[in-house]
């Protein structure tokens, strides 16, 4: 039975991946600076032990005295994103990180390790400590670019993954030296979002004027789409590159409609009135919690806004591409 540390737990992705592995054994603490997110961890995990603090405060004995055996991971991603300019290693949000991967000479009790985080992780120098660190503590490791459409999911989220393991004897998975970018098995086509949309959406998912004027650079889903965008932090606050938006129109309604609307200026009201037609909406966050593969059963509190839960659903992750990785970590 495995006893795991989960750190920057958020709320609580890799928690769902460890559940939906079915594999043996039991988030033994969680750790997460953000109140809302423990706020929302809580709710969904009552009886998990969840620690408000920061992870730079943790001692290598403390950790040990949790007798774990396993630490599931996504440190922050923002120092290496082009938003949070590359700063990579001095950036100040990687230093809780840095720490960790420090402190990994004396966690002799740590078999196990899933680390996320964003694509361009791979060319930083903060992957290098890492990765020298686990070469040096003597951990096997696989590193990883999936995006969870690979896995039949109809979301992008194109995601740097890395799984090591202290011992390998037995291990059935056979490394290579480069990323590997899909896995083994066949996941054939991801289902149709149908699966997902949620029925009597308020209006108040509908697209507002101010982000109808830039409907030229929205993503459009229907019902039979197969994909949608990744979801960012700054869903349905920017139109472009945020995420998808969803109409129960079909391609040639939209098409036609588009058609009109761009015989006016973008700027004008005969543009945004003559786009209204479709009734473009967000995805809820209940829609986005189902394309990022939480279970059906996951809910927030109904104190959390609706902004905060796309804030907090833009830092987590797609939990089955982190329960097929967990399969082959624990394999
Ligand atoms: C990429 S998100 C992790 C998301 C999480 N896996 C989930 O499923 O929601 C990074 C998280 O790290 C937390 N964090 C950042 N720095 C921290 C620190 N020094 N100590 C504790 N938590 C930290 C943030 O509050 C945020 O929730």
């Amino acid at each position: 039975m495995h006893r795991i540390l989960e750190l920057y737990s958020g709320i609580g992705g890799m928690h769902c991946a460890w559940k939906e592995s079915q594999l043996d054994g039991e988030i033994v603490l969680a750790i997460d600076i953000n109140t809302v997110a423990n706020e929302v961890y809580t709710y969904n995990f009552p009886e998990t032990c969840l620690s408000n603090r920061n992870i730079q405060s943790l001692t290598a004995k403390e950790i040990e005295k949790l007798n774990v055996n396993s630490v599931l991971m996504s440190p922050p991603c923002q120092p290496f994103t082009r938003n949070g300019k590359y700063l990579d290693e001095n950036d100040p949000r990687t230093n809780s990180f840095i720490y960790l991967i420090q402190l990994l000479s004396e966690l002799n009790n740590i078999e196990y390790i899933l680390m996320e985080n964003v694509k361009g992780f791979e060319r930083s120098t903060v992957r290098n400590l890492f990765i020298d660190s686990l070469k040096a503590n003597g951990f096997s490791y696989q590193e990883f670019l999936l995006c969870p459409s690979k896995v039949g999911v109809p979301n992008s989220r194109l995601r740097y993954y890395c799984i090591a393991r202290r011992s390998i004897s037995g291990w059935h998975f056979k490394r290579k030296e480069e990323i590997i970018t899909s896995l083994p098995h066949d996941y054939g086509l991801p289902n149709t979002l149908e699966d997902i949309l949620q029925t009597d959406v308020q209006d108040m998912y509908l697209l507002n004027d101010k982000l109808l004027k830039r409907a030229n650079v929205l993503d459009i889903c229907y019902k039979h789409s197969r994909r949608s965008c990744c979801f960012t932090k700054a869903y349905t606050h920017y139109a472009e590159g945020t995420g998808s938006v969803y109409t129960e129109a079909n391609e040639q309604q939209v098409e036609k409609c588009y058609k009109m609307a761009n015989t006016f200026d973008v700027s004008s009201k005969h543009f945004i009135e003559t786009l209204k037609e479709l009734k473009l909406r967000f995805f809820t966050p209940c829609e986005v919690l189902r394309l990022m593969s939480f279970p059906q059963n996951y809910k927030f509190p109904s104190n959390v806004t609706t902004k905060q839960c796309y804030r907090l659903l833009g830092n987590s992750v797609n939990v089955k591409v982190i329960s097929e990785l967990l399969k082959i970590l624990f394999d």
